[in-house]
Formats: structure tokens, sequence, C-alpha cells
């Protein structure tokens, strides 16, 4: 037996079993044994040896409780790369416990992001799709969900990723590397979101993962690994919850830590692909169109679809993620990242164009006009430009949310439940905007029920010094 082989039957003495059970073999003790001596004690196989041995006591004293789903890998898998706007893990396993027994359930996050849903899904055995605007998130996603690489190929390819990053390879093609040239002209390099030697260091394993004999899956695994480590390692920025620059670093240890989160991944792998997992598909587009993402979202139609989408609170996406785009090489100028915001559903002023026009799907809204009128009476005694926008913002925001439920729902199962987490607002000149209950009496106006809104947690809010609520607003789609 090889070696790849013989990792897999190891691990599939210890995999867990649909009924949520968890099962163990004697064969599991031999497995570990024969890994313990095959295995030189470098870090990496002291991981796994680790890792064995857990296996190895599980085995001996099996514990007799049911374990749920969640248990198995909790959470694995997402923490290969979260965004800031990311939503809880278990709240999604929650809402999967509560609405997808039914067999063949087929779940949608239309508004993806690094695919927790997805991910969740995955871990029960659901099948799933996401979509998302942002290309970054579709990456993250898609990855995430791609559990077919083996481990021990991964680390291999990281020792040839070592070798090309420790030849230097860069100097000549550092001035011309389009994520240079990106953050260079933009001025985010002079503005400190990452300093000169980080940078190099980050594009120079970029470089390294580019010069790998193998295929694509490795190495996107890789790149998203890399987009970890430049925003927690390389980087000079926080997040509050919106971008900021902070103190500058002039060195970080990139290589080092693009190696840990490697082996993370390895780690969950060798978890991941014994799952009997379900399948999940990533599509980058804009969820207010669904009708041009018809040929790609496959059959049979959704019975549930779980999502946080954006609120109107001055949140711009593409902001957060500007260094992935120019890792990514997805924005190489102002038309490129145009392009990509002008696909979101609008939720800040910086992202609002003189052709919009969802807001004219919302206008005879009554609560939603009185909203609006309080924000322009609150921004007319205000002398900076953007506070005139915010009511337009507002307005394109809850005409775009209508236009995307409208738009999803020839693609829903008759009886599908929608389960949309969103926060109250008050971003806006101090204006309370109650997200949920407008969402709701909007879905009712495109042929929605309302089942409940729920009340899910209170956060804090620095901006605007207030609590801010967060429901999740139940919907059920009628025949
Ligand atoms: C709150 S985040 C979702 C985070 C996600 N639940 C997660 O855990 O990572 C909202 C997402 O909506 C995406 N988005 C905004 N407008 C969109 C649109 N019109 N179509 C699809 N996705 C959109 C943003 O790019 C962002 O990733």
């Amino acid at each position: 037996m090889d070696e790849e082989n013989s990792y897999s039957c190891q691990l599939a003495a210890v995999s867990s079993q649909g009924s949520g059970v968890r099962e163990y073999s004697t064969g599991a003790i031999f497995a570990g044994l024969a890994a313990l001596t095959n295995h030189a004690f470098t870090i990496d196989n002291l991981n796994r040896i680790g890792y064995y041995l857990i296996v190895m006591k599980n085995a001996i004293s099996p514990p007799p409780v049911r374990m749920p789903p969640q248990a198995f890998m909790n959470g694995e898998v997402h923490d290969w790369y979260r965004t800031v706007w990311g939503y809880s893990d278990h709240l999604v396993g929650t809402l999967l416990d509560e609405f997808a027994s039914a067999a063949r359930a087929r779940v949608l996050d239309p508004f993806c992001g690094s695919g927790t849903t997805l991910v969740e899904c995955m871990k029960r055995g659901i099948d799933s799709a996401g979509i998302d605007a942002n290309p970054v998130s579709c990456f993250a996603a898609a990855v995430k969900t791609n559990w077919s690489l083996n481990s021990d190929r991964l680390l291999a390819l990281l020792e040839c990723i070592g070798e090309n990053y420790h030849n230097g390879l860069l100097d000549e093609t550092y001035a011309s590397d389009p994520t240079y040239r990106y953050l260079d002209s933009t001025g985010m390099l002079s503005r400190g979101w990452i300093s000169p030697e980080p940078l190099k260091k980050a594009i120079s394993v970029k470089h390294s993962i580019r010069m790998l004999k193998t295929s694509v899956a490795y190495r996107r695994t890789f790149t998203l690994a890399l987009l970890d480590t430049v925003l927690r390692t390389a980087a000079n920025i926080k997040f509050g919850p919106e971008l900021y620059c902070s103190k500058q670093k002039t060195d970080a240890d990139v290589f080092g830590e693009f190696c840990k989160k490697i082996r993370k991944i390895a780690h969950d792998l060798d978890l991941a692909t014994h799952v009997k997992h379900g399948k999940s598909v990533v599509l980058e587009g804009d969820s207010r169109g669904f009708v041009g993402l018809r040929n790609q979202l496959g059959s049979p139609k959704f019975s549930l679809v779980i999502c946080s989408p954006p609120y109107p609170a001055e949140h711009d996406y593409t902001r957060n993620s500007r260094l992935e785009l120019a890792f990514l090489e997805e924005v190489k100028d102002r038309e490129s990242l145009r392009l990509i915001k002008k696909r979101m559903v609008r939720s800040h002023t910086k992202g609002i164009y003189t052709e919009d026009d969802d807001s004219g799907l919302v206008t005879g809204h009554e609560a939603l006009a009185r909203i609006v009128r309080r924000i322009d009476r609150a921004a007319a005694s205000k002398t900076y430009g953007f506070a005139r926008l915010y009511s337009r913002v507002t307005m394109e925001y809850f005409g775009g949310m209508k236009r995307h439920l409208a738009s999803i729902r020839p693609f829903l199962r008759d009886g599908a439940i929608l389960a949309y987490v969103v926060g109250d607002q008050s971003s806006y000149l101090q204006v309370p905007i109650n997200t949920a209950h407008i969402l709701s009496a909007l879905a009712v106006e495109v042929g929605y029920e309302q089942v409940e809104i729920r009340h899910w947690r209170n956060r804090n809010s620095r901006s605007a010094s207030k609590v801010i609520v967060e429901n999740i607003l139940i919907l059920r789609k009628g025949a």
C-alpha cells in the first residue's frame, strides 16, 4: 500500500457517519501505529502523530454520546479564510438543523461571502449553491468547498514553494508585478496598507505558487492561504469593523505564517475528505438578477435560503477586500474596481451611480418614505456632500433587495423557507432603520409570507454608540 492510500485507510477508520454517530474501529489503532513507525519525526509529522494519538485514545474508549455533525469539525475549514463581515457558523448550523431536515434539501446562499453557509452544508451532507458579487468571496468560498485535495500532496508541494521562495526569484520581476503596480499606483503602498518588505515577501510567495507544476485546485488553495497571511501577518490593516491602517510593520514572517496556514488546511482536509459531504457550487454574479444565472444554478430548485445580505450601513465590501483583490489581480485600475462595485446591492455612498434605479421599486412604501424624510431633514444641516446621498443609498438598498427577492422566487420550491440575518441600522445621521421589518414588508409585496422576525442578538456599534439589534427574518414561499 503506498503512503497516500495508507493515510486514506487510517482516516477512513475515524470518519463521521451520516447518522452523526462517531464510529471508531480497532483498525484505527493499527493505522496510528503505522503512522508512528512509518514517518520521520518532522514538525509536520509530529502534528499528524498527535492526531493519530487522539484517534487511538478514542478508539480504546469510544465516547457513548451521539455527536451532532457540527461537533465533528467544529470551526474547521471556516478559518482557512474569514471575512470581518462573515457570520457565525454556529448560527448557520442551528438554522440548518431547524429547516434542512427534509430529504433532498438544497440550500442557497445568494450573498455567500467566504462560504460559511456552504461549508456548514457540506459538513451535513447537504447540497448547496452560493453566489457573490465579489471575486474574492467567490474565490474563498470555492476553495473552502473543494475537499478533494490530498493533504500529503499539499504538504509536498509546500516544500517546492519553499525552495522557489528561498531561491529569491523576484528582483527583476517585482516592479512589473500587477499586485505591486496596483498597490503603488493607487497610493495604498504609500498610505501604509502594507510595508515594502512584507509586500515583497508576499509577492515572492505568489510567484513561488505560480511556478508549481500542479493542478489549478492546489494552486488556488495555496493562494487562499496567502491571502489570509497577507491580511493577518503582512499587512498593516485592522477592522473596527471598517478597515483602517494600524501600526506600520517594517518586516513580518510571511513565509512562516503561510506554512502554518497550509499545515492547518492539510489537517482539516484529513478530516474533511472523509466526511460524506454535500456538493457545492459557487457562482460569481449579482443576486438581484437571478435569470442571468439560470443555466449555472442547476437543479433541483432550492428548498432553503440562508444568508446575511449587506446592510445599509456605509460598508464597502470592495474596500475591505482591496488587498485580496490586488493579490488575485482582479483589480488593475479604477474601471475594474467599478465593475465589481456596480454588481453589488447599494449599501454605501461611494458605491452609488447616476444610472441606478432600484429605488423606483420602493417609491410607494410608506414606512421607508418616513425614514427617508427623516434622513433628509437631518442631512439638510450638514455641509459634507455625502450626507445628501444617505437617503438615496437607503432607497437603492431596499429597492435592490426587493429586486433580489423577486428574482430568486422562480428558483425556489413551493414552501421553501428563507432566513435572512440582518441588523437594524442607524448609520445615517442616527435615523433608525428597522431592516428586517422593511424587508419583510417588501417580501410580502413580491409574493412571500412572513413566518417570523426572530431576535438573534444585540451588538454594540462603536460608530453609532448604540446597541444594534440583529434579527433573522424568516419567510416562506407560498404556492
Ligand atoms: C454580510 S456579507 C456575507 C458574509 C457571509 N455570510 C459569510 O459568512 O462570509 C454580504 C456579501 O454580499 C455580497 N454582495 C453584495 N451585493 C451583492 C449582490 N448584488 N449579489 C451577490 N452578492 C452581493 C458582498 O460581496 C458580501 O460578500
